[in-house]
C-alpha cells in the first residue's frame, strides 16, 4: 500500500479541545473521553492521533507495549500505550483496529462490559473468500454486553480521520443494534469531519459492510493508491 503523509497526528492543545466533564455515558462526544485504541498499525495510529488532537485521552493497546514500534506510535500520536487489558481499563470507549482474525482472541483479555466498541476491523480472508460470520456480529455475540458500533471499515485509514482530504463528498456506513451508541459514534464521526454518515440499521448489515473489502482491493489496484472512497448517490423514491 502506498504511503501518503497526512496531518494525522495533531497534538493536544494544537487542535480544538473539547469540553471536559470526565464522563461519557449520556454526554456523547461533547465530553473529553478516555478511549482505548486496540492495535498500533495504520488504522490504530490514524485514529489515536486524531482522537488525541480532538482532546480525548487515548491509550493504545498493543501485544508489545514496550517495543520500539509501539513507543514510536505512542510518541507520534500523543497517546499512551499499554497491554490490551490496560488500554481497555483506561477506555470508556474501545476502538477495534486489530486484524479481524485476531480481534476476539485479543479482546478476551479485556474488560469491555457495557462499553461502546467501535469495530473498524475486517477479516484478512475477506479479500478473496466468503465471510462465514461477519466480524462485527461475531464480536457482539462473543461480548453480549458490549455496545458494538460497526463503521469506517471500508474507508482508507487516512480518510477515516480526515474525510475532507478527498475534496469531494463521500460515504461512511454505520450499523449497530444499540441506537444510542450509534448516535454517539455518529457524533464522534462528525468531529472527524464526516458529513455523509449512512445508517444501514442493525448489525446484520455487517455482512454487506465487510464484503466491500474485495471491491476496495480492486479499486486500490485500479488506481494504484488508497486515496479514494465510495459515494452513495440517491434520487427520489420511484
Ligand atoms: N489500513 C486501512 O486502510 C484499513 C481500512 C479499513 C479497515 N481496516 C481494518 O482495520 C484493522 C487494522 O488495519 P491496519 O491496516 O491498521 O492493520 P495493521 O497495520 O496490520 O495493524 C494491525 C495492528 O494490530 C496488532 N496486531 C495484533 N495481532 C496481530 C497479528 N497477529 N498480526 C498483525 N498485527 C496484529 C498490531 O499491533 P501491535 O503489534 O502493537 O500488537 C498491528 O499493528 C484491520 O482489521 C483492517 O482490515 C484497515
Amino acid at each position: 500500500m502506498d504511503v501518503i503523509e497526512f496531518d494525522l497526528f495533531a497534538r493536544p492543545g494544537v487542535s480544538h479541545r473539547l469540553q471536559t466533564d470526565g464522563r461519557s455515558r449520556g454526554s456523547g462526544v461533547e465530553a473529553q473521553l478516555n478511549i482505548a485504541v486496540m492495535g498500533t498499525g495504520m488504522v490504530g495510529s490514524a485514529i489515536a492521533g486524531r482522537l488525541v488532537g480532538l482532546g480525548h485521552s487515548v491509550m493504545l493497546g498493543s501485544r508489545a507495549p514496550g517495543a520500539d514500534k509501539a513507543k514510536a506510535v505512542a510518541n507520534a500520536t500523543g497517546a499512551s500505550v499499554g497491554s490490551h487489558a490496560e488500554a481497555a481499563a483506561h477506555g470508556e470507549w474501545i476502538v477495534n483496529a486489530l486484524p479481524g482474525e485476531q480481534s476476539i482472541p485479543l479482546l478476551k483479555s479485556c474488560d469491555l462490559d457495557g462499553k461502546i466498541l467501535i469495530d473498524i476491523g475486517n477479516y484478512d480472508i475477506a479479500v478473496d473468500q466468503p465471510i462465514v460470520a461477519p466480524l462485527g456480529q461475531a464480536i457482539q455475540q462473543a461480548f453480549p454486553s458490549v455496545r458494538l458500533v460497526k463503521t469506517l471499515n471500508s474507508v482508507s485509514a487516512h480518510l477515516m480521520v480526515d474525510p475532507a482530504h478527498l475534496g469531494a463528498e463521500h460515504t461512511v456506513f454505520i450499523a449497530s443494534n444499540d441506537a444510542d451508541a450509534k448516535a454517539q459514534v455518529t457524533e464522534l464521526l462528525k468531529t472527524f469531519g464526516w458529513r455523509r454518515i449512512l445508517d444501514l440499521g442493525d448489525l446484520k448489515h455487517c455482512r454487506a459492510m465487510e464484503q466491500l473489502i474485495p471491491l476496495w482491493m480492486s479499486l486500490e489496484a485500479a488506481f494504484g493508491h488508497p486515496n479514494f472512497n465510495l459515494a452513495v448517490v440517491t434520487g427520489d423514491k420511484v
